[in-house]
């Protein structure tokens, strides 16, 4: 059983990835050992408000809570016309279960100590990742499987001309992430693979067909439909790309994808160009490599593993 810590900002697309996440758990595939949330879709509380009442729907019990609550150099920017006013599209979450106390980083080294295989995952801006790295040194260089969501590499952004949104929103994190990065390469899921990865109003039909009696079921219709709206108002058709789902099973294996060895680096400090991030494919720089860039993903394979996942949860809600 793969032990998991995803760090998230719930936000559509990261909620399916919860919802995918939990069913793996449930699922005995993986245990999920610990979801922390990081401010950009959302602030990071309301984020881990909706971790929470997400995953209390699916009946998964472990630890949620909030990372740092901004960028260290930089304002907080948020994007409601993105993921909806609160994170969730145009569904408020009714009142989520209350926030127990506790820090986030102390679920990031009791997971480092107990678990030599774990797989962190990171959906959303870099911002708890690069305080580890600063708070746990010791910890964050044990960190032996990463998967990040994020960046444009060679690729036009979704946030500036070059910029994809959670290297842009805390560029300093991701810019030290990538400097100083832990012992293992990070598996790095950028925008040119994970837009690939697309849902519209048929898949969404299936989705919630598949999903049965699950409760969440009842509520990705308004979820989902700001994300759609969002989508064909920037001109990509009323659909959805769903990276941080396709993300998580990049970073667990589920579905055949190839990567390349490379060295990343992000801009931090250009006004023009923060949040930039550039691999030097052809050995320029002559500097180690850092990363394993994916260079594409099986997305028909993604929606089958979807499928798989939603129906082993209308499963256990059907012997319930
Ligand atoms: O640019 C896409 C990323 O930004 C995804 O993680 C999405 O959830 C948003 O956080
Ligand atoms: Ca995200």
């Amino acid at each position: 059983m793969i032990p998991v810590l995803i760090d998230c900002d719930p936000g559509i697309d990261d909620t399916l990835a919860l919802i995918y996440l939990a069913a793996l758990h449930h699922l005995g595939e993986i245990e999920l050992v610990g979801v922390t949330t990081t401010a950009g879709n959302t602030t990071a509380t309301q984020a881990a408000g909706n971790a929470r009442w997400v995953l209390a729907q699916l009946l998964i019990d472990a630890p949620v809570l909030p990372g740092r609550p901004r960028p260290r150099h930089v304002e907080l920017t948020t994007t409601p016309e993105t993921h909806g006013p609160t994170g969730l599209g145009y569904l408020e979450v009714p009142e989520a279960p209350e926030t127990p106390g506790g820090d986030w980083a102390e679920v990031w080294r009791g997971a480092v100590d107990k678990h030599a295989d774990l797989r962190l995952i990171v959906t959303g801006p870099l911002s708890n990742l690069a305080a580890f790295q600063q708070t746990h040194p010791e910890h964050y260089a044990r960190l032996g499987n990463i998967t990040v969501m994020g960046g444009a590499v060679n690729y036009r952004g979704n946030t500036t001309p070059t910029a994809e949104w959670n290297f842009w929103v805390d560029p300093h994190a991701a810019a030290e992430v990538f400097e100083d990065p832990p012992a293992a390469s990070i598996r790095l899921c950028s925008l040119e693979v994970t837009e690939q990865f697309l849902i519209d109003p048929a898949r969404l039909g299936a989705l919630v067909d598949s999903l049965g009696a699950t409760p969440v079921a009842g509520y990705l219709a308004d979820i989902l439909r700001f994300y759609f709206e969002f989508h064909r108002a920037q001109g990509e058709g009323y659909q959805a790309q769903i990276h941080d789902l396709l993300t998580c099973m990049i970073a667990l294996g589920t579905i055949p994808y190839e990567d390349v060895s490379t060295t990343i680096a992000v801009e931090a400090d250009s006004p023009l160009l923060r949040g930039t991030s550039v691999a030097d494919l052809r050995g320029h720089w002559d500097r180690p490599h850092n990363a394993r860039l994916v260079t594409s993903a099986d997305v028909e394979a993604a929606h089958s593993e979807l499928a798989r996942a939603a129906g082993a949860l209308a499963v256990l809600w059907a012997i319930r």
